[in-house]
């Protein structure tokens, strides 16, 4: 399973990179603009500082919302660094630009989506990744983890080569839950990584081998 930051602020992204189990970025508006990075050379200089301090994938999302914009911007973006992913909201014409830019080995990102019907689609259309947003349905009250279930059979039914990226995660029981599901990537804040290291009884082990340690020296 690879593990994304899902963040714009530079300190947490290097603060993950150095634990060396980072495998990529991903970025929206609402991050970007949480971290005061607003005017488009501003976010294009932030998405190059950010693809400085890690040596994965960079999610960078277009703002238009028609075809002929989200060409332009993807274009635009993709050309930045070789590790930016052009990543497109699941509309209709996200999907019409999701097929042009892997007809053209441009690879995507299909973001915001909600239904087992809307990764079909994006996968069918050569989504390099699709960002299913497992923390926003539990937050309705709605089984997250039950959608992601459902993409990964109906990928492994078609052998799709698109990779599930779970996203909106908020904890790191999604994480696990996610990796027993099958998801390629996990998309989360950087507690949702660090949590994974805590355990009290690995804290209550090694304190005792240290004492025990310090008894015998
Ligand atoms: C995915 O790429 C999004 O940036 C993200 O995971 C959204 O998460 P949120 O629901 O916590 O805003």
């Amino acid at each position: 399973m690879k593990f994304f930051i899902d963040t714009a602020n530079l300190d947490q992204i290097t603060e993950a990179e150095a634990l060396g189990v980072l495998d990529g970025v991903t970025t929206n508006p609402s991050l970007m603009a949480k971290e005061g990075i607003t005017g488009k050379e501003n976010i294009i200089q932030h998405y190059k500082d950010i693809c400085e301090i890690v040596a994965g994938d960079v999610s960078a999302e277009v703002i238009s919302t028609d075809f002929d914009g989200m060409i332009k911007e993807g274009e635009e973006l993709a050309k930045l660094h070789p590790q930016i992913v052009v990543k497109l909201p699941m509309i209709k014409d996200g999907i019409k630009a999701c097929k042009y830019f892997s007809d053209k080995g441009i690879r995507t990102n299909v973001t915001l989506v909600f239904s087992a019907g809307q990764a079909l689609l994006a996968a069918k259309a050569g989504a390099t990744y699709v960002s299913p947003f497992l923390g926003r349905l539990d937050d309705i009250s709605t089984d997250g983890l039950h959608l992601i279930s459902e993409i990964r059979q109906i990928y492994d039914n078609y052998m799709f080569e698109t990779q599930i990226l779970a996203a909106s995660i908020r904890h790191t029981m999604h994480v696990i839950d996610c990796a027993k599901i099958g998801a390629n990537v996990m998309t989360g804040p950087l507690s949702s990584i660090t949590g994974l290291l805590k355990h009290p009884l690995t804290d209550i082990g090694l304190a005792k081998f240290l004492e025990d340690y310090k008894k015998g020296n």
